[in-house]
């Protein structure tokens, strides 16, 4: 690879993808060359994340860009349901992908692990970007070695459609792991609510109880700018894995 890896975003028009784009145009690490949609095809991505015409036309053909337009790296802002496919074309292309996308079902992941795996190529699943909320999973998993009692409250803006969040399933996992208890999935393990409102972006609180005291761990996304050094680190890092990996690990 010479120059900035050129990068491909799918779902390039969705309220992430219109970050992504905006944030790789201003990124002197790398290049946004193409974009791909089923929504608003034909239309130049410059006008779409409002900052003038750039010249790259939003594309609905996946595979047929990625040849096209010399795609090094692909980055996946899409719906769950459209992700094995997205990711399998990629393979297909030998284009690492970093999927942004949260909803999968464990036998989606099953399948794109057998996919990856088979052609080395990496794919690098991240339930979320934001730094702040990664550190936040480090603190929950300390704190559940010494304060078991633990329930999640997830908040997000009502158009997100899955339920409960990415995060706060994997915020479960990472304490279940801690505290060695073996059912990961056990939703009674670690109770999470999971709350839908307008003028909510994306948070998540962390409440431990023991006598007497109780421990809060928070945070809060208030704009998807928030994402953006989370999936610069994770292009980084996708261009040092093999296969398939969960998490961007700080
Ligand atoms: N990992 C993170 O840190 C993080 C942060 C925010 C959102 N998300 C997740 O990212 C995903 C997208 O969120 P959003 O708020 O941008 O949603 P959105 O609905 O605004 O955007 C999704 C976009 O994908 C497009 N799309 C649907 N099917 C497609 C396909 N087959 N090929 C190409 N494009 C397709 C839609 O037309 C739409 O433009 C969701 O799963 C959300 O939970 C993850």
């Amino acid at each position: 690879m010479s120059g900035k890896p050129r990068v491909c975003v799918v779902g390039c028009t969705g309220k992430m993808g219109q970050v992504i784009c905006r944030g790789l145009l201003a990124s002197q690490e790398f290049q946004l060359v193409a974009g791909v949609d089923v929504a608003r095809a034909g239309d130049d991505i410059g006008q779409v994340v409002n900052v003038g015409h750039i010249g790259i036309p939003v594309t609905t053909n996946l595979q047929t860009t990625l040849s096209d337009a010399k795609v090094d790296l692909a980055i996946d802002f899409t719906v769950p349901h459209a992700v094995t496919n997205n990711v399998a074309i990629c393979l297909q292309e030998k284009v690492p992908v970093l999927v942004g996308t949260t909803g999968l079902s464990p036998e989606d992941v099953e399948k794109l692990q057998h996919l990856a795996g088979k052609t080395g190529t990496p794919v690098l699943i991240v339930p979320n970007f934001a730094i702040g909320a990664l550190l936040m999973m480090e603190f929950c998993q300390k704190a559940a070695r010494y304060m078991p009692h633990v329930e999640i409250i997830e908040l997000h803006h009502p158009q997100k459609i899955d339920k409960p969040s990415g995060t706060a399933r994997r915020t479960r996992e990472c304490m279940m792991q801690a505290m060695g208890r073996a059912d990961v999935e056990d939703p009674e393990q670690v109770p999470i609510h999971s709350v839908r409102l307008p003028g909510l972006v994306a948070h998540q609180e962390v409440i431990f109880g023991d006598v007497g005291q109780v421990l809060t761990i928070r945070h809060d996304s208030f704009q998807r700018e928030s994402f953006m050094p989370g999936v610069i680190l994770g292009l980084q890092k996708l261009q040092k894995i093999k296969g398939l990996k969960i998490g961007l690990d700080l």
